[in-house]
């Protein structure tokens, strides 16, 4: 998978992707990612890429030019799946869209500034527009990140072990069971007997019965009962 990620701020982004399993996964030839800095395509020699909302109103606003060379310049490059758009007035982010986009061979992500970009940018060259949560952060840069956390540890052969992604909280829609590792019993605080039994259909499906619980304590949006 390749992705480009277009940004103002490269600096802010690129740290996630210089460690742990982001880094591996580039070392392991299994995604690609590059950094594009938005001033490179500025208007003028003082980076102008922003400017004044028409009608008036708090905030700049990314003016489409500078975007729609970079844009312009990647697709003739190469042919894009998706080109996504990170705003906190879009669908929000979850594990079904993490997965659709973790299929994917090319797609640019390109991060907001400021008070929004010129819509004429999301109707001319946005195809999916994504949000991490309700709440406004200073930029799309962290999102980005965000999103790209979730996608790449999803991409065949970047987990260690690829049944590790397959029980995440929110694969099946349910909250990840409770686990625990040793001692078995800690200053008399012990793990569930089940755990210890050696029986794994049973473990399974106490398991099971422990997700849905959780998940109708902490999210019941999220819990359908099963058949
Ligand atoms: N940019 C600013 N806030 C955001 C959010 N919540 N999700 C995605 N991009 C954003």
């Amino acid at each position: 998978m390749r992705i480009d990620i277009i940004t103002v701020s490269p600096e802010l982004i690129k740290s996630p992707f210089e460690h742990s399993i982001l880094k591996r996964a580039q070392n392991k030839g299994l995604v690609e990612v590059y950094f594009h800095n938005l001033r490179d395509y500025a208007l003028n020699k003082y980076g102008k890429i922003d400017d004044y909302q028409f009608g008036g109103g708090a905030g700049m606003v990314l003016m489409i030019e500078p975007v729609d060379k970079l844009i312009s310049e990647l697709m003739a490059e190469r042919e894009y799946d998706e080109i996504i758009y990170m705003t906190p007035d879009a669908k929000t982010l979850n594990q079904s869209t993490a997965n659709q986009i973790s299929s994917l061979k090319n797609i640019i992500i390109l991060t907001g500034h400021y008070k929004g970009v010129d819509q004429r940018i999301r109707d001319q060259f946005i195809t999916q527009e994504i949000s991490i949560g309700d709440y406004v952060l200073s930029g799309g840069e962290l999102a980005a990140a965000v999103l790209c956390d979730a996608v790449i540890r999803l991409i065949p052969g970047v987990l260690g072990d690829e049944t590790s992604a397959l029980t995440d909280s929110f694969q099946d829609n349910l909250l990840a069971p409770p686990v625990y590792t040793r001692p078995a019993n800690y200053q008399g605080i012990e793990v569930p007997k089940v755990l210890l039994s050696g029986d794994f259909p049973k473990i399974e499906a106490w398991r099971h019965e422990k997700a849905i619980e959780r998940t109708k304590a902490i999210r019941p949006d999220l819990y359908t009962p099963e058949d």
